[in-house]
């Protein structure tokens, strides 16, 4: 168990180090700090984290942006606000202990000559072990030329540079990004987010398939019919209609999160928990995906979207994807994949279902075939896996009916102290583990799959917001129907 000395101003008493030894100091440099992304989730993580004391003893937090406010003075304010927005109410003493490892560096179009004199005094005030983490938490247009920036940097320490998606937007781009990346840093010191994967419910999925003896013998076109991952939002696009415009809803959500999903659910045992051993199995997967049918892809667009402010009036951007996907490889050959997702539907949800194949004999009278067996995932905050079997209904008939087994993760571990997926992935990347980041071969299978399909994409059907999306979607997983919404 790791302490620290001022345990008690932090208001809880240190919970158990998710890993083996402390973590080397660190200087976290943040750029796009003023950005929604890290006053939203970047910000309220590291609080979070410092405060279970999961975070190096030894740590400053330097943060940048090309935008005001510009001093340190106005930047803090800003801070503690965001975290009391999404984090509820602060305590102070932990805050102050906080706030004294924050300091505010404004980085002027490419000059970045203050920053790095900031990094590198914090480098060497932390000592010789420490190492440097770039955080962009910036707009895609930025990605490449603050690259260039920090890849400059005469700082001394190790460094690693975490990114988020769209890697790229093609192809061609996203080459051209990954070559500007290896310019100034090797493969191990790049981290690809995908937030998905740091979800609880998302690594538990590997836990269920390869720590029990009872999945891997049925997981294979043998005995599965069909997979559904399903992540309808509720929400619209909440103000981001420059980000929506210019990305859309498949390299929002389907070329990053679904697919990362799907890879989660179709890959073979690794050798391994390790990064080589995932990313090797993620990539076999990636390659196997059959080139997609456009004909099976069917984009929509809520009514109103054309009203959003910021959208273009004629806009024909996808705020929901629906599509088919097979992976032509020994385990999957035959087995569609369902993939949808978009904005403004009925429900929030994060659901994968795996349809079983019938029985081959009815023995029991009024036996049917209908869509019993599945095993499904809810992938929410509060993660549930269940199974719907059919059973013998109490009584002196012999009669079916369908039964319910299910694990409820929180209920099940009780005591245990779920981390945020940011959470999970700024530790990981500390420690150096990239297991649950995207690798530069995969970001380029994916983009090589998705590009025919994006360079001729379908036209967006309109579907009325608060619904389950366009007809001709609904119509997709043929006589099966989608999972969602629950009968
Ligand atoms: C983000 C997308 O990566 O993931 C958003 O840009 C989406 O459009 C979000 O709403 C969903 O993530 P979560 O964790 O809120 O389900």
């Amino acid at each position: 168990m790791r302490t620290h000395p001022e345990s008690a101003a932090r208001g809880r008493p240190p919970i158990e180090a998710a890993d083996e030894g402390p973590l080397d100091p660190h200087v976290l440099v943040v750029m796009g700090a003023t950005g929604n992304l890290a006053r939203r989730k970047l910000f309220p993580a590291l609080f979070h984290l410092w405060h279970l004391h999961l975070l190096p003893e030894r740590f400053r937090l330097i943060c940048s942006s090309r935008t005001a406010p510009g001093t340190e003075d106005a930047f803090l304010p800003m801070v503690h606000a965001a975290m009391e927005v999404y984090r509820g109410t602060i305590d102070d003493l932990a805050w102050q202990e906080f706030a004294r490892r924050i300091s505010f560096v404004p980085t002027f179009e490419d000059d970045g000559a203050a920053l790095e004199r900031a990094v590198a005094e914090a480098a060497k005030e932390l000592g010789n072990d420490c190492e440097i983490l770039y955080y962009l938490a910036v707009p895609p247009s930025a990605t490449e030329s603050v690259v260039r920036m920090l890849g400059t940097f005469d700082v001394p320490g190790s460094a690693k540079i975490v990114l988020e998606k769209p890697f790229g937007k093609d192809v061609e781009s996203a080459r051209r990004l990954n070559e500007t990346l290896h310019d100034f840093f090797e493969e191990r010191q790049i981290y690809r987010i995908d937030h998905f994967l740091g979800k609880e419910a998302v690594q538990n999925i590997l836990a269920l398939r390869f720590a029990n003896g009872i999945f891997q013998p049925v997981w294979n076109y043998q005995h599965i019919c069909y997979v559904q991952i399903d992540v309808p939002e509720q929400i619209d696009i909440q103000g981001r209609a420059e980000f929506m415009e210019s990305t859309g809803t498949f390299r929002d959500m389907i070329s990053t999160h679904l697919f990362q999903l799907l890879g989660f659910v179709a890959l073979a045992p690794p050798a391994h928990m390790d990064a080589d051993s995932l990313h090797h199995e993620m990539i076999k997967v990636f390659r196997a995906i059959r080139p997609i049918d456009p004909e099976r892809v069917v984009f929509g667009q809520y009514d109103g979207y054309r009203d959003e402010a910021g959208v273009d009036e004629a806009s024909t951007v996808e705020t929901f994807v629906a599509m088919e996907v097979y992976v032509d490889d020994w385990y999957w050959i035959g087995v569609p994949f369902y993939l949808r997702t978009g904005k403004a539907l009925a429900e929030g949800r994060r659901t994968i279902t795996i349809g079983f194949r019938e029985p081959p004999l009815k023995i029991f009278p009024g036996d049917v075939n209908d869509t019993c067996n599945e095993l499904v995932l809810e992938l929410t905050d509060d993660p549930t896996i269940f199974a719907d079997v059919r059973a013998k209904v109490p009584g002196a008939a012999f009669r079916l009916g369908r039964g319910r087994m299910r694990l409820a993760l929180v209920e099940a571990f009780p005591e245990a102290e779920p981390l945020e997926a940011y959470e999970r992935l700024i530790l990981d990347v500390m420690r150096g583990d990239s297991m649950l980041f995207i690798s530069t071969e995969q970001v380029e299978l994916l983009w090589l799959l998705c590009d025919p399909l994006l360079r001729n994409p379908p036209r967006p059907m309109h579907y009325p917001r608060g619904s389950w999306g366009p007809r001709e979607a609904l119509r997709l997983p043929a006589e099966h129907g989608w999972r969602l919404p629950d009968s």
